[in-house]
């Protein structure tokens, strides 16, 4: 089970309208959540820090691409092999299929954008704040870009990886700045404490429950100590297999819900430390969600 927060933890809770945060019979029974709260589990406040990289870091010279492709791509040596999901070949086609409709639909609606989206933008800016300056970033699952781009915009060192080549190509297009390459989670050659963060922003709920520990233990060591790793996933118990999606489009994928315990503990087990969760509540449009942010120790 998941260990409470510790004597040694600050732990401050901050919700909208005043209630607890703390996990509540609904909230486990995965029913949804009625307030999006934030439980900040340890002051993540940067301490002595590099300064901030200058803007657009999205857009480097060759020699530095060079560089960090050196530091955090490590051929031929592989960290930790991971099992390959026996449907992957099957999400990636479906991602292709969709790629189109869901970059129009970040583009012209704003869904899916973290800027219109409080709650979001504040949680990827708490993680922009606290791995600014510790090293490069890695957007997995980046999709479009549309998050890959924003931390670019903040002067983050990032750079997006993604399954789908189509939702790769559609990313370059849209914000050709940035660095963008195509790969599974389960296939990265991660050098070890090559990050200074991860995400894997609603991008990890397609992968099989028993893969799931080890891309993140892969995630876990590949950051620097200090580094941080935010998620973004659905909550829930079911394995909901989706036969269409985004305007009607054929699609053949599994999306894995998981109750907020059982998430976090698994981030636990691969070596990190939360440090906060933050609990979105169902609406008529959107099923209820989870982000957790965790670091390596050290
Ligand atoms: C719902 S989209 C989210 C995209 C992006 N993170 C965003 O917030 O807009 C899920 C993304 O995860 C990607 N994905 C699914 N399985 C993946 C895997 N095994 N490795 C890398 N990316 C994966 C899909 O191709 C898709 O682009």
């Amino acid at each position: 089970m998941r260990r409470s927060a510790g004597a040694n933890q600050a732990s401050l809770r901050a919700e909208a309208g005043g209630r607890s945060s703390g996990v509540s019979p609904r909230y486990r029974e995965g029913v949804g959540f009625s307030l999006a709260s934030w439980t900040v589990l340890e002051h993540t406040t940067p301490g002595n820090k590099p300064p901030q990289r200058p803007a657009a870091a999205c857009h480097t010279s060759k020699t530095r691409v060079r560089e960090q492709v050196a530091t955090y791509y490590r051929w031929p040596m592989r960290s930790q092999p991971v099992d390959r999901p026996a449907d992957l070949d099957a999400v990636r086609e479906s991602y292709d299929r969709v790629a189109d409709n869901y970059a129009h639909m970040v583009v012209t609606t704003g869904v899916g954008d973290i800027r219109k989206y409080p709650w979001l933008k504040a949680s990827i800016d708490a993680f922009a704040d606290t791995v600014s300056g510790l090293g490069p970033v890695l957007d997995v699952g980046c999709g479009p870009g549309t998050v890959t781009a924003y931390l670019a915009e903040r002067g983050l060192d990032v750079s997006g990886v993604d399954l789908s080549p189509r939702m790769i190509e559609n990313a370059r297009r849209l914000h050709p700045q940035c660095r963008f390459s195509v790969g599974s989670a389960t296939e990265l050659d991660l050098g070890e404490a090559s990050l200074g963060g991860v995400l894997g922003w609603w991008s990890l709920f397609n992968l099989p429950r028993d893969v799931l520990p080890q891309v993140l233990a892969v995630f876990a060591r590949a950051l620097k100590p200090g580094g941080h790793f935010i998620t973004g996933t659905h909550v829930g118990d079911e394995d909901a297999v989706r036969t269409e999606a985004y305007g009607g489009v054929p699609v053949r994928w599994t999306t894995h819900q998981w109750q907020p315990e059982q998430f976090v503990d698994l981030i636990e087990q691969a070596g990190l430390r939360p440090v906060a969760e933050l609990r979105l509540p169902a609406n008529e449009n959107v099923r209820p969600g989870l982000v957790v942010m965790a670091k390596r120790p050290g």
